[in-house]
């Protein structure tokens, strides 16, 4: 059986890249910290421009993780952790193609990244290596819920503290999801942006690494795995468009880098794809930035049953839209009721079951067809981004009602005629 750790004498040896503002370019050393001391800009890690990186035979030796890029997250050495994260399954769905109106769609299905079932699990993954390189022994997040699955899964195993800060209103599933691995799990009175506020206070007050607040700029970079590995899993070649969720908008922000990474390392060939981006019409402030064109976001109050996009001034919010304007994409806000057929088409036409964002995912897409920005010609991806067993409130009262029988031969055969009648 693979192990998720490293031994632990190999731990002394990772080190993080250092960072330098996405806005003035000022430079800083490695560290937990994610704003620029100069002009408050998001800080990203530089990579050593001359550095070796591996050709497509090496990529497709080495094990299926998101480690496999190692050349491309922000790490010298070996990760020590999560060695187990990324490399879900690609697959490929004709029957939601041909709903869609385009000549091939294929599911990026993150419902089963390890260790928690979202794509959260490659962020966390390169955040807590991080932790680690910085010689922290506690990390913490704001969530919607996901994140907080990942950072609680991720920090048990690897024998690290972990201080999680969620809204009030989250499901049952989210909940327990992150209780369970012992972290200290605090609901906090409010929407996600009061929590992500709180978090900001804290990293400082108590020296942790707050994996979406101190250590961004190294978390961010764990979704860029989902582009190297679309490009991968289609056989080296890009697909024409992709349709991605949006919450703080990193998610989309980092497909498009990734992409233009593989572009540049010459592993791929051809036209970045397209970005799409998603968000439930009750929390849309990165589409209507998109629809208004312009660079000033306008916070919104979420009012969704997508507890897990409900982020209403996202970090990320300008950057997405700029990636999806660049790329030639668009983006689209759907209602709760067309989510929650989302959620069905996806298991009905390829027997994947998502929670709300897929949902979400899955109808966008639906409605940037109808609207002829999905064209016939096209071959899409569409990144499904969690499971469907963590928000079943959400499709509960949507499912025909179980029919509950006595173990009798004619009690199903009434129920066969009935079908067939
Ligand atoms: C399932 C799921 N998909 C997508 C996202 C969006 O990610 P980002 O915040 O990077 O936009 C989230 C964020 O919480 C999520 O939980
Ligand atoms: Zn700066």
């Amino acid at each position: 059986m693979t192990s998720t750790t490293a031994p632990v004498a190999s731990r002394a040896l990772l080190s993080a890249r250092p960072l330098r503002c996405r806005n003035c370019g000022a430079d800083r050393a490695a560290g937990p910290v994610s704003i620029c001391e100069q002009c408050l800009g998001p800080l990203d890690p530089v990579y050593q421009p001359r550095r070796r990186l591996p050709n497509r035979t090496a990529i497709a030796a080495r094990a299926p993780s998101l480690w496999r890029y190692k050349e491309w997250l922000p790490f010298d050495g070996d990760p020590v952790l999560s060695l187990d994260s990324g490399f879900t399954p690609l697959v490929e769905t004709p029957v939601l193609a041909r709903r869609l109106g385009v000549t091939r769609a294929w599911i990026k299905n993150d419902t089963v990244c390890h260790p928690s079932l979202s794509f959260k699990d490659r962020v966390v993954a390169a955040a807590i290596n991080a932790a680690v390189a910085f010689r922290l022994d506690t990390i913490g997040c704001a969530s919607t819920g996901n994140l907080a699955n990942a950072v609680a899964a991720h920090a048990a195993r690897a024998g690290l503290k972990a201080w999680i800060f969620i809204p009030d209103m989250l499901e049952a599933a989210k909940v327990i999801g992150a209780s369970v691995y012992g972290p200290r799990l605090v609901r906090v009175r409010g929407t996600y942006d009061d929590v992500n506020r709180l978090c900001a206070q804290l990293a400082d007050r108590f020296g942790w690494g707050i994996v979406n607040v101190n250590l961004r700029s190294y978390y961010g970079e764990g979704s860029k795995t989902v582009a190297y590995e679309i490009a991968e899993q289609l056989g080296w070649r890009l697909p024409t468009a992709v349709v991605a969720p949006m919450a703080g908008g990193s998610l989309l922000t980092k497909l498009h880098k990734g992409f233009g990474e593989f572009l540049d390392a010459g592993l791929v060939a051809g036209r970045a794809p397209r970005l799409y981006g998603a968000q439930a019409s009750g929390c849309a402030p990165i589409v209507r930035l998109v629809e208004r064109g312009g660079t000033r976001l306008e916070p919104e109050v979420p009012n969704t049953i997508c507890r897990s996009l409900a982020i209403g001034n996202p970090a990320d919010g300008p950057f997405a839209a700029h990636a999806m304007q660049q790329s030639g994409g668009w983006a689209a806000a759907v209602s709760d009721d067309a989510l929650v057929q989302g959620i069905r088409f996806l298991a009905e036409d390829a027997g994947v079951f998502a929670e709300t964002a897929g949902g979400v995912t899955v109808a966008a897409a639906l409605a940037l067809a109808r609207a002829g920005r999905l064209r016939p010609e096209d071959e899409v991806v569409l990144c499904i981004t969690g499971h469907g067993l963590k928000t079943v409130e959400a499709v509960s009262g949507a499912l025909p009602e179980v029919p509950l029988i006595a173990p009798r031969l004619k009690e199903v055969a009434a129920l066969v005629d009935g079908n067939d009648g």
